[in-house]
Parts: structure tokens; sequence; C-alpha cells
């Protein structure tokens, strides 16, 4: 230990010398990464939508929530107050939080719940990321109204790489319940039966102009003839993969995830909850209106979904457009059909890096988890009330026949730094503990998970492969899998039962995406890499709430690796305990 303590201070004093010399040598002004300080205080709020006043969760009173600003390389200081009535937490989607798990934010997996009348400040540096992320709840459904957008910018004196758009516009896109998200989900877990779906989607908060009462807050983007504006689109609606287009506009995708990707156009995008996409737009058409719109990709058969359509305007600002444009409606564009698999997978099938990157070759665990739905029979003397699932079950979801249960007593983090026994098992499967046919027929003795809360560890270091294997339980449906504190690389896509000795040709080991969540296919299987160098427990999954409230997800324990910057931090002094 005492070695490399003096290795790593001599290493540093040299490292600190050498940037000194550098700095005062050029002439450039000195620039520090900033820290930014926000307070965010959770409170009920009254807002009106589709006709009438809801009292919502949200932070600062704000709907969608306050977006945070800042340069790669910065500091985010944000002190959380609870003054709702239910607990709450907030996660930083795609922050990769390198050994700072105890701000990722996941109840009861990184912290527990910060429980009303109650604070904790989250603390954590951006490394290494830049583009659009998004900060939301990460508490029962709280983030159906808890949600904002974090815009990560290149450091000082660097530039985008692309020419430097006009102007910049974060573009939410949500989903609105006309009634309180939380008892939607409380009747559903009290019934069995699937949750309500919503009753309308959102741009910013706004649904626009195509439902009730809503035509005057519809949102307006500005735009001036010939300029080129970056739009960073994010989806974050609860239970939907979206379609996004601009009427008569077409887009160059950038980025996705805060990582930017090798230019592409396209005259549509599809994002998966969780999701984000950088575009550039240029108002290349006449000056007038334009609609933007969003509306679901619903790929499970059968099942209902939220089929509105939500709007804001793209408005040219230029002189010859007000006397006549105002009088004329926008343009609406035609939205693929709801079932567009095929435009959704000519979609997510056209991201690369920028360049060669470097994968992962050498793989230390190969895995492979089949990730779906599940019925879980109506248990020996419980009411039919509860068990209105279809044919009298229950939904579940799972992977690898495992329905994932948080702990209620200690959060996983913490049970892992302080070896708390009883909190969680280390025994999730690599494998589905019996091999099917995945996207076939599928076997009702084969519907039924088991729960537990089962985690799968990694050293320091080792290289994953996962193989994540969409089946037709139930149904077969497109899951958008979240993986907390990683990046990985997808390596490729593809539909039916991933066959590794016909599939592996087809992986991109050049210059694959690198994401946060993956848009698994309907009936499908998508292949990704990561190397596990961020000490925590992290968790793995769909994106969809309705299925992590049944269960589809699962978490890697990540051990400390060696000396100081290989270790988690110790928690903070105000971290809630449960
Ligand atoms: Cu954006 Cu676990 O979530």
């Amino acid at each position: 230990m005492e070695t490399v303590k003096h290795t790593s201070n001599s290493f540093y004093s040299f490292f600190f010398f050498l940037s000194f010399l550098l700095l005062s040598m050029s002439q450039m002004p000195i620039t520090k990464a900033k820290v930014h300080h926000h307070n965010f205080v959770v409170q009920a709020t009254p807002v009106k939508r589709l006709c009438k006043i809801h009292k919502i969760i949200t932070v600062n009173g704000m709907y969608p929530g306050p977006t945070l600003e800042v340069q790669n390389g910065d500091t985010l200081v944000v002190n959380v107050v609870n003054k709702a009535r239910y607990n709450v937490t907030i996660h930083w989607h795609g922050v990769r939080q390198i050994r700072t798990g105890w701000a990722d934010g996941p109840e009861f997996v990184t912290q527990c719940p910060i429980r009303p009348g109650k604070s904790y400040t989250y603390r954590f540096t951006i490394q290494g990321q830049e583009g659009t992320l998004w900060w939301h709840a990460h508490s029962s459904w709280l983030r159906a109204t808890v949600y904002g957008a974090l815009i990560i910018r290149p450091k000082e004196g660097e530039s985008y790489p692309f020419p430097k758009p006009k102007h910049e516009t974060a573009l939410l896109l949500g989903e609105w319940w006309n009634k309180n998200p939380i008892d939607v989900v409380r009747q559903a877990t009290r019934t069995g039966a699937a949750p309500n779906v919503s009753d309308a989607y959102t741009i910013n908060g706004q649904p626009g102009d195509r439902y009730n009462c809503s035509g005057k807050d519809t949102l307006i983007v500005p735009i001036d003839s010939g300029e080129t504006n970056l739009l960073r689109v994010v989806n974050s609606a609860l239970n939907q993969q979206l379609f996004f287009k601009v009427a008569k506009h077409k887009f160059t995708v950038v980025g996705a995830d805060a990582s930017y990707v090798k230019p592409f156009t396209t005259s549509v995008l599809m994002l998966g909850p969780g999701q984000t996409t950088d575009v550039l737009i240029t108002a290349d058409q006449p000056p007038a209106k334009y609609y933007i719109a969003a509306q679901a990709y619903a790929s499970a058969q059968g099942a209902p979904f939220d089929n509105t359509t939500t709007t804001a305007i793209l408005e040219y600002k230029s002189a010859s457009c007000s006397a006549k444009c105002n009088s004329t409606k926008p343009h609406m564009p035609r939205m693929p059909a709801f079932n567009d698999t095929a435009t959704a997978t000519s979609f997510t099938t056209k991201f690369r890096s920028p360049r060669k990157v470097q994968v992962p070759t050498k793989i230390d665990h190969n895995l492979f988890f089949a990730v779906g739905l599940g019925l879980n029979n109506c248990p020996r003397g419980v009411s039919r009330s509860r068990c209105q699932g279809p044919n009298g079950t229950r939904f579940t979801a799972s992977m690898n026949n495992v329905s994932f249960v948080l702990p209620s007593n200690f959060s996983m983090l913490q049970a892992h730094q302080q070896g708390i026994p009883g909190v969680f098992t280390t025994d999730f499967p690599a494998n589905p503990p019996r091999k099917f046919d995945y996207t076939g027929n599928v076997s009702r003795s084969l519907w039924q998970p088991i729960t537990g809360t089962k985690v799968y560890r990694l050293k320091y270091g080792e290289t994953v492969q996962l193989v994540l294997q969409g089946t037709s339980i139930f149904t077969a449906e497109n899951h958008p899998i979240h993986l907390h504190g990683y990046d990985f690389y997808i390596l490729a896509e593809g539909f039916g039962n991933f066959n590794p000795s016909r599939d592996t040709a087809k992986f991109n080991l050049v210059d694959p995406p690198l994401r946060n969540t993956a848009s698994l296919p309907v009936g499908g299987w998508t292949v990704i890499r990561f190397v596990a160098d961020n000490p925590g427990v992290w968790l793995l999954h769909c994106h969809l709430d309705v299925h992590i409230t049944w269960g589809l997800a699962m978490a890697f324990v990540v051990e400390n690796g060696v000396g100081e910057l290989q270790t988690l931090e110790p928690p903070p002094a105000d971290h809630p305990v449960c």
C-alpha cells in the first residue's frame, strides 16, 4: 500500500509540475473546470393540462424541471430537498459516476430514498462525456413529472466535432396521465393487470394543439431561414418508444447518449425511453410553420398503447412569413405506422462511432440474458381482484428467469460496501437456467420466473460481453435496456434467437456506437460489450417503467481494484439511510 501511495504521489507531483510548466508557458488564459451548485426542491405543484388543473410533483415548481448546463470536466453539487409526500431519489441518467456510485440515485440500489422532509446532496463530476443526458426521479413512477435535461458542452477552448449551430434547443418528450401516475402504478400493482396507458405525450411538458385545451400553449421553436440549429431530443416518456419527425425537414444525427456519432441523415428518429439523440436541422424550406411531432412506436402485438400525437411548431422567423403563415396551418409530417419495426430498425442500425474505437476483444465474462415478460398464476387464497392480468394471472417480467425485487432495509451499495449480509445474493445466472426457443412458441411452464435480489459479480477491469435476448413470453416487444454507471459498445443486433456461430460474424469491432441505453429489437437480440472499470453496484434494466415495476432488472456488483483511483469513494455524510 505504502509503495503504491508513494509512487502515485511522486507521479502526481511530477504530473502537477509538468502541467504547471505547460500552463505557464502557454499564452492562453487558464480555465478551470467549474463547480455548479443547484437546489432542487421536490414539491407538489398545480399545473393545467388537458383542460384541468392537476397537482403534480415537480422540481422547483417547474415541469419539466430545470435544465442543467455544464461543460465536460465540471462538477455538479445538487442539494435535493424533499417537500413532497412521497419518497424520492434523483438519477443522473447516463452520467458515468466514476467512483461516485453514492450519487447515482436508483432507490434501494445505490441509496435509500430521501424521505419526505429530508434532503441529500448529490456530488459528481462529468468525465469524458459530451452531448445530452438528463436527470429523473428513480423512485416508483415519479419520473413521469420529475425530470429535466442535462446538457454537457465541450471544455473551454474545445469545440463540437461539427459546425457550431446557431441555436440549441432541448426537446424532452414526455408522457402525461390525467390521473396521478403514482396511483396508476399502485393500482396496477394491486390488480396485477397492466397499468393504464397515458392520456397524452408532451414536448417540454406541452401536449400541443392536437389535444383539447392545449393549442395556445404549444411549444414554438423559432428558426431563421438558412440557419442550422441543434436539437437535443430526449425520450423521457415512461413507457413508450417514440418516433420523432419534423415536417419536410431532414436531420443530421451527430450524437446520442452523450457520445458523438458518425453523422448520418434521416427524416425520422426512434428513441426508447432513456435514450437521447442530438441532431442538426437546417431551415432550408420555404418560410412557414412546420410541426415537430412524436408518436408511439408500439411493437407489442395487441397490447394497448397511447396512440395520440404530440406536436410543437418549428416556426421560420423571416418577415415573409409573419403575414402569410400565421393564417395557415403548420405542415404535418407523415408519421411511420405505430408498428413500423422496419423504420425503427433502419434507424437504430445506422449508428457508428465517429472513428475506430478500442472494443474489448479478450472477454472475461460471456453473458447471455433472456429478457421478457411473464404471467404469474394467481397465488392460492388470493382474491380474484388481485389477479386481473390475462386469464386471471398477474403480470411479471424477468431476466434469466429472475424477477428483480428491490431490498427495503438497506441500499445494495451500502450492503456491498459494508458487507451487510442478507440484502442480495450473488448468484444471478450468466445464462438462462433453461435453454428454449426464446422467440418461438414458449411453453407455459416457462412463463413464471422466480423472484430475487440477485447480482452478478465482476472484478475491477474485467471485460464483459452481454447478449440481450428478447423473448416472446406473453408477447415479444422492443425493450430499451439501460445500464447504470457505464457506456457500452453495441456490436450488433438482429431478429430471432442469437446464434453465435452465425451472428458473431456480424459484430462491428471497428466503430460500434457507444450508448447507455440499447434498443433491444422486438423478438430479437443485441450484443453489447464494456469494461468493468467503475466499482459499485450498477442496475441494468428495461427503461419502460412498467417493466421495472414487474422486475425486468438485475444488478452488477463491480469490485474495487487496486489503489484509490480504482476504489469506490466513501459515502457522503448525509447519505440517506433506510
Ligand atoms: Cu434513466 Cu435506472 O434509469
